[in-house]
């Protein structure tokens, strides 16, 4: 049945109409922040390649996770900036890190907000990579330790979530191991499970200050061109112990997002990252694109993609859209 009995365009007419039928929502509840946290007090210097982004200190951090609540932000990640860095990391993992004293702030001073910690060595390590370095290679398994030892390190600190970024095998497994022996078996896992070795992080490298020393992360992170291997990465990471699996970046990994809702039957979150968000700003800067309208058309595609989270930069003025 066709043309002239149909016609598409009845149901696009006014705004009631097309609300009527709208296949996807996207709320504020689904959005979550990312946030980079560093030493000091008032400090609040802006990222040059991500404008309204900012390295905070603790003090700023709370009086922004306090603004978002009032947006309708209710989840953060947290990425540290620490005072000093060494070949293993352990400004990662130290009880007095940057994580611990922002996540110690915030339960105090903003007790609504679900906070997430990104759990990954590239922050703290020297070199910039993800893991222990030997012979010039990111050895898996030592750098297990180091990892689980961060999550721990988190959660004592009163993380709602932790969030493996790191892209070690086996990871999952004694992140699980090491929160249920130590009695966090209630802090959820959230596996940065499809991570792509992309060019789209290239500013939040910038803003976290933590890019490789010497070589790139393809050694680690999944090689763009796969697809089946997000699947098993997912599966593997589920069988391991994880809550909410992650596709990241999100808009050249439409196509993975849909494949994971489809296959699995867990909630499904996508990391629209640094690349995705500044290259949008820098063609607005440019009078090229019109912002809110890529913004929120680029969200809507992440979400009709099958992404049931969305961790953004946009994630407040999205919100701000989204009430108006
Ligand atoms: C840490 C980490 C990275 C991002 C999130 N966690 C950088 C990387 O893997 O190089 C990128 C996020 C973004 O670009 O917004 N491993």
């Amino acid at each position: 049945m066709g043309f002239p009995i149909h016609r598409s365009r009845r149901l696009r007419r006014t705004e009631r109409l097309r609300a009527l039928v709208r296949e996807t929502h996207l709320t504020a509840d689904q959005l979550v922040m990312p946030l980079f946290v560093c030493p000091g007090t008032k400090v609040r210097n802006p990222i040059g390649s991500m404008p309204g982004n900012f390295q905070l200190s603790v003090d700023e951090l709370v009086t922004e996770c306090q603004q978002l609540l009032d947006e309708g932000i209710g989840n953060v990640i947290l990425f540290g900036i620490p005072e000093s860095k060494d070949p293993v990391g352990s400004s990662g993992y130290a009880d007095d890190g940057i994580i611990p004293q922002a996540i110690r702030a915030l339960k105090k001073n903003a007790e609504d907000l679900c906070i997430w910690a990104d759990v990954c060595m590239c922050e703290y390590t020297d070199h910039g990579h993800c893991g222990v370095i030997e012979n010039g290679e990111v050895v898996n398994d030592k750098t297990l330790a180091l990892l689980s030892a961060a999550a721990l390190t988190y959660a004592r600190a009163g993380a709602d979530i932790v969030a493996p970024s790191d892209m070690m095998d086996g990871r999952i497994g004694v992140v699980r191991d090491s929160l249920d022996e130590n009695g966090f078996e209630a802090v959820t896992i959230v596996s940065y499970a499809a991570k792509y070795a992309s060019g789209f992080y290239g500013p939040f490298r910038d803003a976290a200050e933590s890019p490789p020393q010497f070589g790139d992360r393809k050694g680690y992170q999944m090689d763009p061109p796969n697809a089946l291997e997000a699947l098993s990465e997912v599966a593997m990471d589920l069988e391991e112990g994880a809550d909410i699996v992650m596709v990241k970046p999100a808009l050249p990994y439409l196509d993975v997002i849909r494949r994971v809702k489809d296959e699995f039957e867990v909630p499904v979150a996508a990391y629209n990252v640094s690349g995705e968000f500044s290259m949008l700003h820098a063609a607005a800067q440019n009078g090229w694109l019109d912002l809110e309208k890529v913004m929120m058309e680029s969200l809507i595609g992440i979400r009709r993609a099958g992404a049931d989270i969305i961790l953004t930069y946009f994630a407040k003025e999205a919100a701000r859209l989204l009430r108006k």
